[in-house]
């Protein structure tokens, strides 16, 4: 267990925490000045890395609001920060009662999603790439050999991938020079321990996705041990979430999601936020029983 603190993708250095865009852009999004004011307010508390992904705007269509919404904010910030956007996953149905995020990742159609993704991004180079999902229909050496050579040709980065097992992970680093996994997180969602493994081994970040568990994050601040840690600290149960849940691995990346910028602001502060050993200790106990 370590505390809190820098971390990196790749060359890049980030904070700890970086900001989550998906809610900005997607069914009840705030208005777009609102969504750019958030933008702005996780950057100027520290925030380096902003997390997108070509399918992030509404049910059915708008596909790429999310990457014009991020490219829109960056453009009138002075500072240096860094894209992460995924291309693999497809919205169709206009039914929104479907189950509708379909898994592509045919070579055909990844080269495709990201010529798109660099346009809404307004960039010739995308710093990170993630490959959303593995489809089923595909074998990930395919998917991944299609980043690979959108690398070599300069359109991406860094390359990464998305809701993988160890195993794919291993199979996917046999064909491309990963820097990052983006996989679920939190103190409700326990990463597969392997795979966190893999990442700390071969000094891959490890991105948390909904870090502070997603739709599930309203019980973060009815949970008794994150609140009794918050009031000891001065904090928030959402601050501590994060906090404890950077401590669980040097590699780990929180990618929190915030629609206020209030919100951005208060998961920027988590990077900085000590736990003594006892409470680490307590929510441990708490969060991850079977790793004591
Ligand atoms: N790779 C994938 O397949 C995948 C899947 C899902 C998500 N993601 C990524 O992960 C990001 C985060 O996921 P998520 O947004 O679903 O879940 P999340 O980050 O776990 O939770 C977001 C929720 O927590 C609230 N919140 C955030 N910071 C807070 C704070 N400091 N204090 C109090 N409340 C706070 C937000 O409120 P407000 O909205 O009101 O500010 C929102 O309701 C997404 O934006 C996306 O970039 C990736």
């Amino acid at each position: 267990m370590t505390s809190a603190g820098a971390r990196r993708v790749g060359d890049l250095a980030v904070g700890a925490v970086a900001l989550g865009a998906m809610n900005l852009a997607g069914e009840g999004r705030p208005a777009r000045a609102e969504a750019v004011r958030t933008i702005h307010a996780a950057l100027e508390a520290g925030v380096r890395l902003i997390d997108v992904a070509d399918v992030y705007g509404l049910h059915g269509g708008d596909a790429h609001h999310g990457e014009a919404l991020v490219a829109e904010a960056l453009a009138s910030w002075p500072g240096e920060a860094w894209v992460a956007t995924k291309g693999g996953v497809r919205r169709t149905a206009r039914d929104p009662a479907a189950e509708d995020w379909v898994h592509q990742g045919d070579p055909a159609y990844l080269r495709r999603a990201c010529e798109a993704s660099l346009a809404a991004l307004g960039v010739e180079a995308i710093d990170l790439y993630f490959l959303h999902a593995v489809d089923a229909r595909v074998p990930i050496e395919e998917s991944v050999g299609a980043l690979a050579a959108l690398r070599r040709e300069g359109k991406v980065r860094r390359l990464g991938v998305s809701n993988v097992s160890a195993a794919e992970l291993a199979r996917a680093r046999r064909e491309a020079p990963i820097v990052a996994v983006q996989n679920e997180a939190s103190p409700f969602v326990a990463p597969e321990p392997a795979l966190l493994e893999a990442c700390e081994a071969a000094d891959l970040a490890f991105l948390a996705y909904a870090p502070l568990g997603g739709w599930r994050a309203g019980r973060i601040a009815h949970e008794a041990p994150l609140r009794r840690a918050a009031d000891a600290l001065g904090a928030t149960p959402h601050e501590v979430a994060l906090a404890w849940l950077l401590g669980t691995s040097p590699s780990l990346v929180a990618v929190a999601g915030a629609t206020k910028p209030e919100n951005a602001r208060s998961s920027a502060r988590a990077a900085r936020l000590r736990l003594s050993a006892e409470l680490r200790a307590a929510l441990d106990a708490a969060y991850r029983p079977a790793e004591g």
